[in-house]
């Protein structure tokens, strides 16, 4: 097994399976307040250049339930690769602390984090994807379905770094995997590409959200400036009004296909009130899953399952 987890393909699709069987196993004794401490001791250093509400109480509630304690370390504690170099803050928290878990912008600090970290280092999000959170999404579409064949997940917004964590995963399970980007909002081709070559999942691109939202099970959404971009944000949100997720797109889905967004949410933007708000929203279900998911790939990674 990989000492980090980077990108969904760090672990394999059995490896999955097992973090997704763990996952619900820490879930029932959690929702019972069945201690499991398998983390006893442990420190998780957690370092973000970006803000968080889901990530950060997340791990900390998690690593706290795991008997273990985490540090949360803002842009004002750690100047990342500018009051310090990268591989020398990697260095250093693998001195003090068990694991590293880290929110950047360029995806190269995640990379250098993991090379030069003796402890296992967690993508917390990155520019380029966010691996942790598409995990919990598909955990939860599994919860919900029961099963995970003949998947049609439709992603209508920009081709960003969830999107991209979607084509990671879509490299180890089977899925017809759909996207409606305005142009100019396409992801990274060469992933695309490499995602394609697997040959194990269907890639769809499209420039009209109806022709890919049309019979799905799952319907997902994103922010459409992510942050870093908030400078576009009203250029964007004239560019991706057409690919606003409201009922009249639901109904094309279907009744049976759920709606996730990994939150936080722009009402009235990405996506109306009546969908979110509705009863094939799953959101606060996906939303709860990143501390179940991510405590099993915490425990997975310390080989202390
Ligand atoms: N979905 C997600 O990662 O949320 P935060 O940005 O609040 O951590
Ligand atoms: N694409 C969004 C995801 C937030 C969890 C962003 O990067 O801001």
């Amino acid at each position: 097994m990989n000492k980090d987890f980077l990108h969904i393909t760090d672990f394999s699709a059995e490896e999955i399976q097992a973090i997704f069987d763990l996952s619900t196993r820490l879930k029932m004794e959690t929702h019972k307040g069945k201690p499991h401490h398998l983390l006893r001791g442990k420190t998780l250093a957690m370092i973000f250049q970006k803000p968080s509400a889901r990530t950060r109480v997340s791990f900390e509630t998690g690593m706290c339930q795991l008997g273990g304690h985490a540090l949360f370390l803002g842009p004002a504690d750690v100047g990342l690769g500018k009051r310090e170099a990268v591989k020398d803050l990697a260095q250093l928290f693998s001195r003090y602390n068990d694991l590293i878990m880290a929110r950047v912008f360029d995806h190269e600090h995640i990379l250098q984090l993991a090379e030069h970290a003796t402890v296992p280092v967690i993508n917390g999000l990155t520019d380029y994807n966010h691996p942790c959170q598409v995990m919990a999404d598909i955990y939860t579409v599994l919860e919900h379905r029961g099963h995970l064949d003949d998947l049609k997940i439709s992603f209508i917004g920009d081709g960003n770094n969830v999107f991209h964590s979607w084509l990671f995963l879509a490299q180890r399970l089977p899925m017809q995997l759909g996207l409606a980007c305005p142009e100019g909002y396409d992801p990274d081709q060469e992933l695309v590409e490499k995602t394609r070559s697997t040959g194990l999942s269907e890639i769809v691109i499209s420039h009209d959200p109806f022709d890919i939202a049309t019979g799905s099970d799952v319907v997902y959404t994103d922010v459409w400036a992510s942050m870093g971009q908030e400078e576009e944000t009203e250029e964007r949100a004239k560019i991706f009004q057409p690919f606003q997720v409201n009922s009249e797109l639901m109904e094309a889905a279907g009744e049976k296909a759920y709606f996730l967004h990994c939150l936080p949410a722009h009402r009235g933007d990405e996506v109306t009130d009546d969908v979110i708000d509705s009863p094939q929203s799953i959101v606060f279900d996906e939303a709860e899953n990143r501390m179940h998911v991510q405590k099993a790939i915490m425990v997975t990674l310390m080989g202390a399952t």
